[in-house]
């Protein structure tokens, strides 16, 4: 029977994944779910594993749910890992979050500084828990969903003997999902090629029925009242001028890089009243967990489509059945790039396209970038992997080269400040340091 381990599995998020392996049980009968968690976690693994049950039960699967915090035990000849787990919890993504915005630049928990460190603190543990697949489960393959997926990837593709690793993000799902709905079509109408980074994706081509619709898409985008973003974006609107001659689609993080100072003072307002995203992501759970204590509750509560990472089981279940039902289907991971992108090295992570196999996924051809979005991808590449380096090395240096060369950071002096102080506050997190 197949064995899955959700590594963090007392996240808030695992209500998704259940539900998500329920409803695909026909087509991907798991036998045992296997939560695993660390001790200090043990009331959200015993709350979210008791609703994983009631869950089970009231659908009528036959899926064994474990609980455990013993992770060697968990992974004994598991067939795939998935990994969900957040180092130092929403509190150290609220230092993520503030500490930058302090300093007057963006606090976000995968892009600038707070991406970094957050980099920099899982980066080391999931390398372990490579390890440890390598050594309990070897033919596992790890989906990995913890953030910063791109840095976290690249990472493991770099430095862990295990190779069977993929990324998976909610956002190319939710940009098909969005723009189905702003064409007003069903979802396997519409044909989105993806290439670039996570959080940094771009939609190359958009097909609707074998038609290119690309420039429409643009258009509605920059001219619809409804901004296509996620929950943890401010809906902020494009130049409908500037998304016509940038010619692809842009993902909801790119507001960024393109509107780096909207955003700033967007954010600012919040860093002032107490309400940045980590911290609006701390009342959230609070009231997940709530609701999930109630014995009568025995489905995914709708409240959870409140976090940015609503749908992001179909991601993750998605790639899991193609690769156990050798589906050749196309989806969108974070993979090995293997000439995918001629820009980009050949090892190195991206996300784009991929043919998934029970050999894992295969990362389609999808042609030269177009000039305007080469040197950006480009560039958070190098970010990324300087830091993936940093997080290995505990290189002060290196972390400082990466935060300098970040287009975020505006200054080498801003860069060693910001590095100066989350250095400060995640100490307990960076042994390596
Ligand atoms: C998006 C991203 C995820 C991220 C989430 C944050 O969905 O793709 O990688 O974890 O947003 O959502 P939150 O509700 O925690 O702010
Ligand atoms: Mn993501």
């Amino acid at each position: 029977g197949l064995k899955i381990v959700t590594i963090g599995g007392g996240s808030s998020y695992t209500p998704e994944l259940v539900e998500g392996f329920i409803k695909r049980y026909d087509e991907l009968p798991v036998k045992e779910l296997w939560l695993v968690d660390i001790e200090a976690g043990r009331k959200k693994l015993e709350i979210v594993g008791a609703l994983a049950r009631r869950m089970v039960r009231k659908a009528g699967v036959p899926m064994e749910i474990h609980l455990t915090f013993d992770r060697r035990e968990a992974l004994q000849d598991a067939d795939f890992v998935t990994t969900q787990m957040r180092v130092g919890l929403l509190d150290a993504r609220v230092k993520d979050e503030r500490i930058p915005l302090q300093l007057g630049m963006i606090g976000q928990e995968t892009n600038g500084a707070g991406g970094l460190f957050k980099g920099l603190r899982t980066i080391p543990v999931l390398l372990d828990i490579a390890k440890e697949i390598q050594e309990l489960c070897p033919q596992a393959w790890l989906i990995n969903f913890t953030n910063p997926a791109g840095m976290v990837t690249e990472a493991l593709l770099r430095y862990s003997e295990h190779k069977k690793v993929i990324g998976v993000c909610n956002v190319p799902f939710n940009m098909h999902l969005s723009i189905s709905k702003m064409l007003e079509v069903e979802m396997d109408r519409v044909r989105i090629d993806f290439a670039g980074l996570n959080h940094m994706v771009y939609g190359t081509h958009v097909f609707l029925d074998d038609q290119e619709v690309t420039d429409k898409v643009l258009d509605m985008l920059g001219n619809s009242e409804i901004q296509m973003t996620m929950k943890n974006i401010a809906p902020l609107p494009w130049n409908p001028r500037f998304l016509k001659s940038l010619g692809v689609v842009p993902c909801p993080y790119h507001r960024y890089y393109y509107k780096t100072k909207e955003v700033l003072e967007d954010e600012l307002e919040a860093f002032k009243s107490g309400n940045t995203r980590a911290e609006i992501v701390k009342k959230l759970e609070e009231g997940l967990f709530e609701l999930y204590k109630d014995e009568n509750l025995d489905i995914k509560p709708p409240q959870l489509e409140q976090r940015g990472g609503a749908y992001y089981s179909d991601a993750a279940c998605n790639v899991i059945s193609s690769i156990y039902n050798d589906k050749k289907d196309i989806q969108v991971l974070n993979v090995q790039n293997k000439g995918s992108l001629v820009e980009i090295d050949y090892d190195s992570a991206v996300e784009v396209s991929c043919v998934v196999t029970k050999n894992g996924p295969v990362p389609l051809n999808m042609g030269k970038l177009p000039i305007q979005i080469q040197g950006l991808i480009q560039q958070i590449k190098s970010f990324e992997r300087i830091g993936a380096e940093a997080a290995v090395t505990g290189s002060y240096d290196k972390a400082l080269l990466a935060l300098t060369i970040n287009p975020l950071i505006p200054s080498d002096e801003l860069a060693e400040m910001v590095l100066q102080k989350l250095l400060e506050a995640h100490k307990e997190y960076l042994p390596r340091f």
